[in-house]
């Protein structure tokens, strides 16, 4: 594929939303890559996900980027880099992670992006940061917020509109001021103008896969609104999505929507925050979140609404979700809406589905 000619096309294709970055990307050569992460030293590597490993590097002028670079060339990666790419191409938001350019000589495919100082906000939950902390919580809502108005973004200003695909924590990236920027467009769709879903395999993240989509293996908006959801809860508790309890396999719903029948918030709270949060801010996010990974699609807000419920705003809409019977004891209305489609199925190290048939 020449991605020279596409990315011409969309060079500055902004859309109209708010929030524009200035688009500036470029072609790098291999040779310059090699040269900025010191031949993709082991030192300078700052992640690794399905697709490759990620490295830190430093051009010629001093500004620093982060390199990924696929692990084993095959059709479908290729495919995978010429999504991210070009879906990269196109968007541009403060809380988007942007394209410095890409690379693709022979079998080599490399997306360079700006380096976040902060890396993943998995890494300050559940890894190597998260022992100092530095998550407090006026940081957590702002990455609440940030990562939902990313998420407007896609849905309301891009065109097409985008379905994200694997919206969880490792994809979160935090800048120098922890503002989130959502990364990672491998498994990224474009939603042909008009229409409501993409059938696809189903691709994404245990844990985070809304189950009409691992059912059906129709993408649609909602399913990146289902696993923000499960995000936001895991923001609120520093929980994982799924746990593994006396060999059986419990999703975050499944731990919280006891404690929210009960109305224990603090119980909810993620300890690494020693008390210090705004209990209705708190409470705020982890309704939000449950009603956003509700099982029933069309229980699940709007992602604009999700901002505005999330700021404290619609007040009514909010008090009417405090009341739904879903948060009553008793009640069974959001019954499998978790892991039923994964429990089983999930081992350490194997949480993300890179390609399976659908489900029948
Ligand atoms: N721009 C960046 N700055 C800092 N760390 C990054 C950056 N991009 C990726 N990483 C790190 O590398 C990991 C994998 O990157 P990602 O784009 O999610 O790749 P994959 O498609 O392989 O999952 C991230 O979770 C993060 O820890
Ligand atoms: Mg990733």
């Amino acid at each position: 594929m020449d991605f020279r000619s596409f990315l011409c096309c969309t060079r500055g294709s902004d859309g109209k939303g708010k929030g524009k970055k200035e688009s500036t990307w470029r072609i790098f050569s291999l040779k310059e890559l090699h040269a900025a992460t010191n031949n993709f030293n082991y030192d300078n590597k700052l992640g690794e996900g399905g697709f490759g490993s990620v490295y830190w590097g430093q051009l010629w002028d001093g500004s620093q980027i982060a390199v990924k670079r696929l692990k084993v060339w095959s059709n479908k990666a290729d495919m995978e880099f010429a999504v991210e790419v070009e879906i990269l191409a196109r968007v541009r938001h403060k809380n988007l992670l942007s394209l410095r350019g890409y690379c693709a000589e022979g079998q080599e495919r490399l997306i360079v992006y700006d380096y976040m100082p902060n890396l993943s906000l998995l890494s300050h939950l559940h890894g190597q940061q998260s022992s100092e902390s530095l998550l407090d919580w006026p940081r957590r809502m702002a990455i609440a917020i940030g990562a939902a108005e990313g998420i407007v973004y896609l849905q309301h200003h891009a065109t097409p509109h985008i379905i994200h695909g694997d919206i969880k924590a490792s994809n979160v990236l935090l800048d120098s001021d922890f503002k989130a920027q959502v990364a990672d467009f491998g498994f990224a769709k474009l939603i042909p103008d008009g229409a409501t879903h993409v059938t696809t395999r189903v691709k994404g993240t245990l844990g985070y896969l809304a189950p009409e989509y691992v059912v059906s293996g129709k993408a649609s908006e909602s399913c990146d609104i289902y696993s923000f959801g499960i995000l936001l809860l895991e923001l609120a508790s520093g929980r994982k999505p799924l746990e593994k309890v006396n060999s059986t396999t419990r999703s975050i719903t499944e731990w919280a929507l006891p404690l929210v029948y009960e109305r224990k918030f603090s119980e909810i709270a993620d300890p690494k925050m020693n008390g210090k949060y705004v209990e209705e801010e708190l409470k705020r996010v982890v309704f939000v979140g449950l009603i956003c990974a509700h099982n029933q699609p069309d229980k699940r807000p709007a992602i604009l609404e999700v901002v505005e419920l999330l700021k404290g705003e619609l007040k009514e809409k909010f008090a009417a979700i405090e009341n739904d019977e879903m948060f009553m004891a008793g009640q069974d209305n959001n019954e499998g809406s978790v892991a039923d489609d994964s429990s089983g199925s999930v081992s350490e190290g194997k949480e993300q589905i890179q390609e399976s048939e659908k489900a029948t």
